[in-house]
C-alpha cells in the first residue's frame, strides 16, 4: 500500500474544503498508516520549485469550521491556457509534475476540485499515477453527484441576504434585486429563492422576458404588495440573448442583476436596488451539512485509494458515497429542469420565473 499520499485543492474555493482535508489526513494516518503531504496552490505546488506542507493530525486540528483551504488554491494555473476565450488543459507540465511527485515521495494523489481540476487529475490517471477526485463547486452542477459541499452554505448565505433585503424592500416599497452565483445553472437562485421567499427568480435554464418581469411586479402592486424581491443567477439570460460578462477575456460573469434593476426601474417607475452577493457565498465557515459531506467525501476518498479503486471520483448518490470514473465525472452538467418538481412548487406558490409565456394564459 501507499506509504505517502498527496492532497491538493484546485479551482474556486468552497466552504467545506478544510473538512475534506482534515478527514483525508485523519483517515490516511489513523486508519491506514499512510503519511500525508499537502500540495500548495493546486497543481502549482508540484511544478518548478515545489511547495508542499507535511500534514499531521495536529496540523489539521481546529480547521473543520474554517472557510477557504489551508492548502491554497488557483483557478487556472500552468495546466490551463486560454485559447480563443476558452480554457484548454495544457499537456506539457504533466511530465514535470510526475517527476516532482517522485522526488517528493508522493505515491498517490487526492485532488479536490471542480471540472478543471478533475480533468487535470484524469490526465495523471491516464499516465498511470493513482488518483482519486473529490467534487467541489458551490453551484452544485455536477451531474455525477447529487450534492457538492459548499452548496448548502451558499444557500444559507443567500437566504439570509434575502431575509434582510425583504425588510428594507417592504419599508421603502422598492424592488430589490439579489444577484447570486451560478455560472451555468440556477440551483443557488432557485433554492435560496424558495427559502427566502423571492417573488421572481431568474435562472439560466428558463430565459426570461422583461415584459413578464414587469407584469409580475405590477400584479404584486395590484394585489397590495408594494415591494418585490427578485433573485437573479449571474448566468441568467433574457430570451434570445446570451450571458452578461464583466470581463469577456477572463469570461467572468457579472452585470445581469444591475441590468435587471435599470430596466425594471425605467419600466415600472419604482425605485429599485441591486445587491451582488458575490464571494460572500464562498467565504466563511461551512454549515453543519457541508462539514459532514466534506468529511464523508474525504474519508471515502482515502478508502477508495486503499482499495485500489483509482481513476475515480467520490460522489453522493441516493444518500450513499460511491465512486464514478473520472472520465464520466464531469461529462455532464446538472441543470435545473424547467419542468421539474422544485420549479413547479415555486410556481404553485406564486413565484414567477418571468418566462415569456408565463402571463399568456
Ligand atoms: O464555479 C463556482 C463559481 O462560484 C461560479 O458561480 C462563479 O462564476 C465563479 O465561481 C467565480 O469564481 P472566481 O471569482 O473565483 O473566478
Amino acid at each position: 500500500m501507499y506509504k505517502q499520499i498527496g492532497i491538493l485543492t484546485g479551482g474556486g474555493d468552497a466552504p467545506g474544503l478544510n473538512a475534506v482535508i482534515r478527514a483525508v489526513v485523519r483517515t490516511a494516518i489513523g486508519e491506514f498508516g499512510m503519511k500525508c503531504i499537502g500540495i500548495e496552490d493546486s497543481f502549482e505546488g508540484i511544478l518548478g520549485e515545489t511547495h508542499t506542507m507535511k500534514l499531521t493530525r495536529s496540523t489539521v486540528s481546529g480547521i473543520l469550521p474554517r472557510g477557504g483551504t489551508i492548502l491554497g488554491t488557483r483557478n487556472k494555473g500552468s495546466f490551463v491556457k486560454m485559447v480563443d476565450g476558452k480554457p484548454q488543459i495544457a499537456q506539457l507540465p504533466i511530465g514535470e509534475a510526475l517527476a516532482n511527485l517522485d522526488i517528493l515521495g508522493i505515491e498517490a494523489l487526492i485532488a479536490i476540485g471542480g471540472e478543471g481540476t478533475l480533468a487535470i487529475a484524469e490526465q495523471f490517471h491516464n499516465r498511470g499515477f493513482p488518483v482519486i477526485g473529490v467534487p467541489k463547486t458551490i453551484d452544485n452542477d455536477l451531474a455525477a453527484t447529487e450534492l457538492t459541499f459548499g452548496f448548502m452554505t451558499a444557500i444559507d448565505v443567500a437566504t439570509e441576504a434575502l431575509d434582510r433585503l425583504h425588510t428594507t424592500a417592504a419599508s421603502h416599497d422598492r424592488v430589490m434585486i439579489l444577484e447570486v452565483m451560478g455560472r451555468h445553472t440556477g440551483w443557488i437562485a432557485l433554492h435560496a429563492g424558495l427559502a427566502g421567499s423571492a417573488d421572481i427568480i431568474l435562472i439560466p435554464e428558463i430565459p426570461f422576458s422583461f415584459d413578464s418581469v414587469i407584469r409580475a411586479v405590477q400584479e404584486r402592486e395590484n394585489s397590495g404588495s408594494r415591494f418585490t424581491n427578485i433573485v437573479v443567477a449571474e448566468g441568467a439570460m433574457e430570451v434570445g440573448k446570451g450571458e452578461m460578462y464583466s470581463d469577456t477575456h477572463e469570461l467572468r460573469l457579472g452585470g445581469m442583476g444591475d441590468h435587471v434593476r435599470k430596466v425594471v426601474e425605467t419600466m415600472t417607475g419604482k425605485e429599485s436596488r441591486c445587491t451582488v452577493l458575490g464571494h460572500l457565498q464562498r467565504g466563511g465557515s461551512p454549515n453543519a451539512f457541508d462539514r459532514m459531506l466534506g468529511t464523508n467525501f474525504g474519508a471515502c476518498a482515502v478508502r477508495a485509494l486503499y482499495n485500489g479503486d483509482t481513476g475515480k471520483m467520490v460522489a453522493l448518490q441516493a444518500g450513499t458515497i460511491i465512486t464514478v470514473p473520472l472520465s464520466e465525472a464531469c461529462a455532464n452538467i446538472k441543470t435545473v429542469p424547467g419542468d421539474g418538481q422544485l420549479v413547479r412548487t415555486a410556481r404553485d406558490i406564486g413565484i414567477s420565473f418571468a418566462a415569456p409565456k408565463e402571463f399568456a394564459h
